[in-house]
């Protein structure tokens, strides 16, 4: 678990002060609390992407070789998650598969702190790169990776589908 300082900005009624706010893999977590948590995260999701996107967050997802979850958990409510991420390592590569913040809660600094876990957790296990797919369309994920230090290394047309391109990014651990 990680903790953070500071207090979030307020752009909507939704506050949450980042102090009260920890990062878990849900690798760790016993099945009583994965299970509830699984379940906010599937009804974030379904919100947030097509369904041709959305993932499938029941639990056998979390028998996935290789994957891992991260989820953020606000201390009043420690079985309900307003954010999270989900990684599949191959080798010394991560691929973040998908971050997604609740989307009354955007807006506060909950994905950079989530994303600043992702680069340190990756780092502290030996990776050598951080690597994702995103959306040309999906600027706010664009200005996060960015300002999380990820590159743009190649672009794809019809990547997402007709019309839509897809951008690769990559973050470097030099050591
Ligand atoms: C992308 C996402 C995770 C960002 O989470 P967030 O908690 O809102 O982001 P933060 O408040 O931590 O902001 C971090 C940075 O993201 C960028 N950002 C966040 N919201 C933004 C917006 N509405 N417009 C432009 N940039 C934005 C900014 O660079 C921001 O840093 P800054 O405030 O110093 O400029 C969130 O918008 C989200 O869940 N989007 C829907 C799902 C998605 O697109 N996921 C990515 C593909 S899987």
């Amino acid at each position: 678990m990680a903790s953070a300082g500071g207090i979030a900005r307020n752009p909507s009624n939704a506050v949450l002060h980042i102090q009260h706010l920890s990062v878990h893999d849900m690798t760790f977590q016993a099945k009583e609390k994965a299970v509830p948590i699984l379940a906010t995260i599937a009804r974030i999701e379904k919100k947030s992407f097509p369904a041709t996107e959305a993932l499938d967050f029941s639990t056998s997802i979390l028998k996935k070789a290789n994957t891992r979850i991260l989820f953020v958990v606000n201390q009043s409510a420690p079985l309900s998650a307003v954010a999270y991420c989900v990684c599949v390592r191959h080798r010394r590569t991560i691929l973040l598969h998908k971050i997604c913040v609740a989307e009354r809660f955007r807006g506060q600094g909950i994905g950079k702190l989530l994303m600043d876990q992702i680069l340190k957790r990756a780092e502290l296990e030996g990776c050598d790169d951080l690597e994702l797919w995103v959306d040309e369309c999906r600027m706010p994920a664009r200005n996060l990776y960015a300002r999380s230090g990820f590159e743009e290394r190649c672009r794809v047309k019809g990547y997402y589908g007709p019309g839509r391109t897809g951008i690769k990014m990559i973050a470097h651990f030099s050591r």
